[in-house]
């Protein structure tokens, strides 16, 4: 049996949760004749079994497990095994309550639910660590073991004691003594000068919860303290199985498939070797279209992508429906190919499931699986899972390939924390992470390739940088964004851009002296309007709506580009340009509609020479990515609507899906994806 190696196969399975099944013996026999049948060559095993694994305390019982991994092998599936501490036995919650999880009301929480333990617990800690070692000892030379999945979507937060402690330890690190600490919290304002390092709390609705600076640096407290207990869960892991590589599973806020807010995955993602995450986006809803979803999906995989710049995997998604949104529609026939290869197209070298089996009880019974209570492999779902399968064996060597993007959007976890905990313009629309989408959607719809980094990425390889609303601009940032333009580079900076520094102060003499250097001007107000408002920006013969916020600048070097039609900042500059070192800047005032963004990136991209040079007629629901081998290029076509569709593209190639070749006309039926191979361009 060869073991499979990470980079020349998609994996192709999910989680598997045997542990439901161990009195029944024929459902496990059934299991492995299923997998074989639908291509599965992963499963991911154990993030919820620590009461099977360990039933009483330091009594273990591995040997369902044993079999489980020597099945696993038998048949050729790798095995992606979990650290069980996202979930823990009642006798644990019993015996020492200090693992529970302690809320920001002080509530100290009951057993129950997943994700409710303290990550200060000395006990839970000890508990974990005796898990993880004896998982590694037992399993770390099994041929079947593929790679760690250490415990399962981290997040939230503990307020108990404990980690008031380390809260005040981590305070006393960043800022040495409490006179920093009061300068940087502002604490001068309301009285809130602290004497005492037991004084501080963390953010609380029963007491301080107003201190901007002390909200920040408490959700980077949160950050460090999650990588903190996930490192202290690698510690032996990483001793006993050096070979082994390491993940764990992050999320989105799924609904809006925005970034997952709570944590700052940039700095989680310099501790696991490989980025994966969990990917439920609401296919077929009632307000948006199928584009709109798969620009929102697209997004997401070209941000967790260019965290680590290399392909991730897409460690969790559904096979049809799933138990949690506010309604749970099936994929229609087609979207589950589609979707599946859409991650693929982004960067994915894999595309797992949750989960293999229906569970019987509890929370996730109605939640879709690959194998249903019909138990075959008969329906509808399963036979869309096979045929996932056999692609994904079909394009294996597309594996090796990466993605490479001349267009970089800027998303910063930070400055999302200080923005929506910001009071003042307006509360519903900052909407910080969906203007970035729209900006994102552009290039999505021209089928321009994009990397969404963040600001500690080398900004140097990108032709292009958008970074809208940077709110917060720490001086670094400032500094790295100068030096890009003046050595060539060209960057886009909208509205609500440099308001506060990386303590969340503003700044002293208006508008940074950096930024009106690199745009060239000087900001002076900015406008937040009611929600039923606009005002018009004039381009030439061209006039735009501008929505929620409109920026009063005066111009310094740069060139207007739009001035504003109405209001009291009539016929001031609205849309400018500035020239800086060998570099150009454009800093668009107002937020508005798609047309805009459409018509000045269009120009930018012409400017550039960044359109697509593959396409020769693109259609904004068919999306092209393109994965890029060694001497080819993987062009993935992918059409996101329910009609039928052309385009055309520059040369013949080979539909990699069919082995047929192609011309440069290609027709797609709705939903439907070709994978196009060619020598590439350059
Ligand atoms: C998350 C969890 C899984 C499961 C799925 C259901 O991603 O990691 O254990 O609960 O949601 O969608
Ligand atoms: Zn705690």
């Amino acid at each position: 049996m060869i073991k499979h190696e990470l980079a020349n196969l998609f994996l192709h399975g999910g989680d598997y949760n045997p542990e439901q099944w161990l009195d029944y013996p024929e459902v496990l026999a059934k299991d492995i004749e299923l997998m074989k049948e639908a291509q599965i060559n992963t499963v991911t095993i154990g993030m919820f079994s620590w009461s099977m694994l360990e039933p009483e305390e330091g009594n273990f019982n591995f040997k369902w497990l044993d079999k489980i991994f020597d099945e696993m092998y038998s048949i050729n599936v790798s095995v992606i095994l979990g650290s069980p501490s996202a979930a823990r036995p009642a006798w644990m919650a019993q015996k020492y309550p200090e693992v529970l999880r302690t809320n920001n009301y002080r509530q100290k929480m009951l057993y129950g639910g997943r994700h409710n333990h303290c990550f200060s617990s000395k006990i839970y800690r000890q508990k974990i660590g005796i898990m993880n070692s004896m998982l590694a000892e037992r399993y770390g030379n099994h041929p079947a073991l593929l790679m760690w999945h250490i415990s399962n979507e981290y997040g939230g937060e503990c307020h108990c004691e404990q980690c008031q402690e380390k809260f005040r330890i981590w305070l006393k690190k960043k800022y040495t003594n409490l006179t920093n600490l009061n300068n940087a919290w502002w604490g001068a304002f309301w009285s809130h000068i602290y004497t005492d390092w037991d004084q501080i709390e963390s953010p609380s609705p029963l007491g301080e919860s107003l201190v901007h600076g002390l909200n920040l640096d408490w959700k980077r407290f949160v950050t460090d303290q999650t990588i903190d207990f996930y490192k202290h869960e690698i510690e032996s892991i990483r001793q006993i199985t050096p070979q082994i590589p390491i993940t764990t599973n992050f999320m989105a806020d799924n609904l809006d498939l925005l970034p997952y807010q709570e944590l700052n995955y940039e700095k989680f993602s310099k501790y696991v070797d490989v980025v994966s995450w969990d990917c439920y986006p609401a296919w077929h809803n009632d307000k948006e279209s199928t584009a709109d979803v798969a620009s929102k999906v697209g997004f997401m995989d070209d941000l967790y992508r260019s965290l680590k710049q290399k392909p991730f995997l897409l460690m969790e998604s559904t096979p049809s429906n799933v138990n949690w949104h506010p309604v749970n529609k099936s994929k229609r026939p087609g979207m589950h190919f589609l979707s599946s290869l859409q991650h693929i197209a982004h960067g994915s070298n894999s595309n797992l499931y949750f989960q293999w089996r229906k569970s019987r009880g509890a929370s996730e019974k109605f939640h879709g699986a690959v194998v249903g209570n019909d138990n075959s492999d008969k329906s509808r779902v399963f036979c869309d899972v096979r045929e996932v399968g056999h692609a994904l064996e079909k394009i294996s060597a597309v594996s090796l390939s990466t993605k490479r993007s001349d267009v970089a959007i800027i998303f910063d976890w930070e400055n999302n924390w200080a923005l929506n905990d910001s009071q003042g313009f307006s509360d519903k629309t900052k909407c910080y992470s969906k203007t970035i989408q729209e900006h994102y959607r552009y290039f999505w719809n021209k089928d321009i390739q994009v990397d969404v980094i963040t600001p500690s990425a080398d900004f140097s390889i990108y032709k292009l940088i958008i970074a809208p609303m940077l709110y917060l601009l720490s001086s670094k940032t400032i500094d790295k964004l100068t030096n890009y333009v003046e050595f060539g580079g060209n960057l886009v900076s909208t509205y609500l851009t440099g308001l506060v520094d990386e303590s969340d102060l503003t700044f002293q003499d208006g508008w940074p002296k950096e930024l009106k250097a690199l745009f060239g001007i000087d900001v002076l107000e900015y406008d937040t309007y009611y929600p039923s408002q606009n005002n018009t920006i004039e381009i030439g013969d061209n006039i735009f709506e501008t929505k929620d916020y409109n920026t009063v600048m005066n111009i310094l070097t740069a060139k207007t580009i739009g001035v504003y039609k109405n209001d009291f900042y009539k016929a001031k500059p609205a849309i400018t340009e500035n020239s800086f070192g060998k570099g150009q800047t454009y800093f668009i005032g107002s937020r508005t509609d798609y047309d805009f963004l459409n018509f000045f990136y269009e120009q930018i991209c012409g400017k550039l020479g960044l359109f697509n040079q593959f396409i020769i007629s693109g259609d904004d629901d068919v999306s092209v990515q393109t994965r890029q081998g060694r001497n080819q290029n993987f062009h993935f076509i992918m059409n996101f609507s329910e009609k039928d569709k052309n385009i055309s593209v520059l040369t013949n190639s080979i539909n990699l899906l069919t082995e047929k070749e192609v011309g440069t006309e290609i027709h797609l039926s709705p939903y439907e994806v070709v994978i196009l191979q060619c020598q590439s361009l350059k």
